[in-house]
């Protein structure tokens, strides 16, 4: 057996195309291993959403680099490969920077890596080839989904499952468009499919995803008609076994009366919703070109809530977008209290090459962003922290994840996919089980288990 190491960057669709990686790297007969010392093969899966995150990069491949080459000296070759988004945007670059990279392949090439890896150039490399120096960052007609692995070997009890790819969106501060090109649905049959080996290798919940996994068109075979996003989720919240349904991440434009109502209905689907607004002023999403103001927004919101009255609401920020006054921020501040959330991320904006936004005029200070960033961030957990103390004394159920790091507890998910820590043995992980939420931190609760027979688990 050869030994695979492999380490994702961004987003839950980049953490999706890994475990998929990994199952199509099976056949070849490598195996994961958690320690990259030992690896004969890593992978590094990349994400060019902000600066941060690309040049994180290249400060691991610089040591990665060493330790190729340590391996190279006793005698073992290590192929050193990059895939994601900054593969595909910066393939070139990552050549000029970092030759001694094997290969790089784009989000949507991954599937081809096992027929690089059984080219001669690999099969016959000794360990001495410093490069193989494939780059296979092309967009290819055919879906990666039709040639990886039929069969979902791995699962996590709560196991993503992406749906639909790309973005046609384009706001002006996003590299998605161009790192994982145009938008596509997956076919319905094949999703379902693949939902019921997750369910039937122990998943309890399934995260279905997307860039903007709302806009889901998707054929149904039966009768070539496309199925919208509300409609997979009935199909899929028949599945035998499934306990938790949710999606992510939604594009405000795309929040159709259909899915809104499917929150009402839906007994599966869990009452969370991430949905970003990226800025409270109405000036800025235009410069952003969002195509959706903050009345349509907050439309979708109170429908939401009419229907589904304890839905939690999460949303994505960016501080600093060029152009953005003093006036504009206070907006976005006044826009949080206004509606109210349960928990949110939020980013100074970062210029992102080949992005309209990048050449804007008006760029705003790093002083000012800091500043904006730390004040809008405050609120947001003082949201956050109030949400999760009024869940305090409640009895919630919890699916249980994985061991938590303080001793003797485990942790989990609430409903409102708050992270929950109880003291509970192993023997709980990938099951629900009702916890009484006896404290609320600023970001997690703590709470005792309740005996089984305490009714609704979930
Ligand atoms: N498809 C999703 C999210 C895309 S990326 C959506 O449409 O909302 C995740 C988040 O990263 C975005 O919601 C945005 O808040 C942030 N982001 C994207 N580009 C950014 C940039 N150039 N600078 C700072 N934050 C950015
Ligand atoms: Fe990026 Fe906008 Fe597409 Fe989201 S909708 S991925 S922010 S371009
Ligand atoms: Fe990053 Fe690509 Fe996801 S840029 S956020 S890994 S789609």
């Amino acid at each position: 057996m050869k030994k695979v190491f492999i380490k994702s960057y961004g987003c839950q669709m980049n953490h999706y195309d890994s475990e998929r990686m990994l199952e199509s790297l099976t056949p070849l007969a490598f195996q994961q291993t958690e320690s990259v010392e030992e690896a004969d093969m890593v992978i590094l899966n990349t994400c060019h959403i902000r600066e941060k995150a690309a040049d994180k990069l290249f400060s691991d491949l610089g040591r990665l680099n060493q330790l190729k080459n340590r391996r190279q000296q006793q005698g073992h070759k290590t192929v050193l490969t990059v895939a994601g988004c900054v593969a595909q945007a910066e393939g070139e670059e990552i050549q000029k920077r970092a030759p001694y990279v094997d290969i790089v392949i784009g989000p949507q090439a991954y599937h081809r890596l096992p027929q690089i890896l059984e080219t001669p150039a690999y099969q016959n490399a000794d360990e001495k080839i410093s490069t193989l120096g494939v780059v296979d960052t092309e967009f290819p007609i055919e879906s990666k989904f039709d040639h990886l692995p039929k069969n979902r070997s791995k699962t996590n009890v709560s196991a993503f499952l992406t749906i639909q790819e790309g973005c046609d969106k384009f706001c002006t501060f996003c590299v998605v468009p161009y790192t994982r090109g145009a938008e596509s649905s997956r076919p319905v049959s094949d999703i379902v499919k693949e939902a019921q080996q997750l369910v039937s290798n122990g998943a309890q919940e399934i995260i279905l995803l997307g860039q903007n996994v709302n806009a889901y068109h998707g054929i149904a075979e039966k009768n070539a008609e496309s199925w919208g996003l509300a409609r997979l989720l009935y199909e899929l919240a028949e599945i035998d076994g499934l306990r938790r349904l949710r999606y992510t991440t939604s594009h405000p434009l795309d929040m159709g009366d259909d899915l809104i109502k499917a929150h009402g209905k839906i007994d599966v689907l869990m009452p969370y919703l991430h949905l970003p607004v990226q800025s409270g002023s109405n000036r800025i999403l235009k410069l952003m070109n969002r195509r959706h103001n903050t009345n349509d927004y907050e439309r979708v919101i109170n429908q939401l809530r009419s229907i589904r009255p304890d839905i939690a609401v999460s949303s994505d920020f960016i501080v600093g977008f060029p152009g953005e006054t003093d006036q504009d921020f206070k907006e976005t501040l006044a826009f949080v209290n206004k509606i109210g959330y349960a928990q949110a991320f939020s980013f100074k904006y970062s210029a992102r090459p080949g992005t309209p936004a990048a050449t804007h005029d008006h760029q705003v200070d790093e002083i000012v962003k800091d500043r904006r960033l730390q004040e809008l961030q405050a609120l947001l957990d003082q949201q956050q922290h109030d949400f999760n103390q009024k869940i305090v004394g409640q009895i919630i159920p919890v699916l249980f994840e994985k061991t938590s790091r303080y001793d003797h507890q485990i942790q989990g998910r609430s409903p409102y996919m708050q992270l929950v820590h109880a003291i509970a043995t192993n023997e709980l992980i990938g099951h629900i089980r009702n916890v009484r939420v006896d404290l609320a931190h600023p970001h997690s609760l703590v709470g005792t288990l309740q005996p089984v027979s305490s009714g609704y688990t979930g």
